[in-house]
């Protein structure tokens, strides 16, 4: 299955192929203007994984002075716990790496959000603070980065 997978740069008419399930299949975290947005923004850099040509997952970046922010990843919902978003992540973090000047990667998640939380440690991240009700009333926020200097 992970072998399977093939990664490439998401364009507006990959993002236009799955608007339709964006809400209902990949918990729709941006709706779908902010998503067409941030494909056009230069600093943001986004791909999807792809299986037999269906896409089942993506994940994006935002590129600051000199960190890379993980803006988001989420697989399918039929395809997780397969190791797709381990790939998705493993390839944004070697595009990070690729990127002059970076020292650091870093996220937020929901401190609820354990699939995610275990994803990135998986990869090394370490959690290095917390926002509180940064998503509304008692959802916080754990800040996670991963060290580029550490390689
Ligand atoms: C988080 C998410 C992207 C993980 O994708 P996935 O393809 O299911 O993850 P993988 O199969 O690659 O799993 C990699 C690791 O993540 C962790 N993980 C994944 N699903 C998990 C679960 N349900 N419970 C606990 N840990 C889990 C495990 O550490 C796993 O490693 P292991 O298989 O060796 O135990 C997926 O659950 C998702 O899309 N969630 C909704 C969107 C979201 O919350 N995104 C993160 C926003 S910051």
């Amino acid at each position: 299955m992970k072998n399977n997978i093939i990664i490439d740069k998401m364009s507006i008419d990959d993002l236009d192929s799955i608007k339709s399930v964006l809400q209902d299949e990949f918990d729709d975290f941006w709706n779908y203007n902010v998503f067409k947005e941030e494909l056009k923004n230069e600093n943001s850099y986004y791909i999807i994984a792809k299986l037999e040509d269906n896409i089942v997952g993506f994940g994006g970046i935002w590129k600051a002075v000199d960190d890379v922010h993980i803006t988001n990843i989420v697989v399918k919902k039929n395809f997780r716990k397969l190791g797709i978003g381990n790939v998705i992540l493993e390839h944004l973090i070697k595009i990070g790496r690729n990127i002059k000047n970076m020292k650091s990667i870093t996220l937020e998640v929901n401190d609820k959000n354990l699939p995610a939380i275990n994803l990135y440690l998986k990869s090394g991240f370490k959690k290095v603070g917390l926002r509180k009700n940064y998503y509304g009333l008692d959802e916080n926020a754990i800040i996670m980065t991963l060290d580029l200097n550490n390689k």
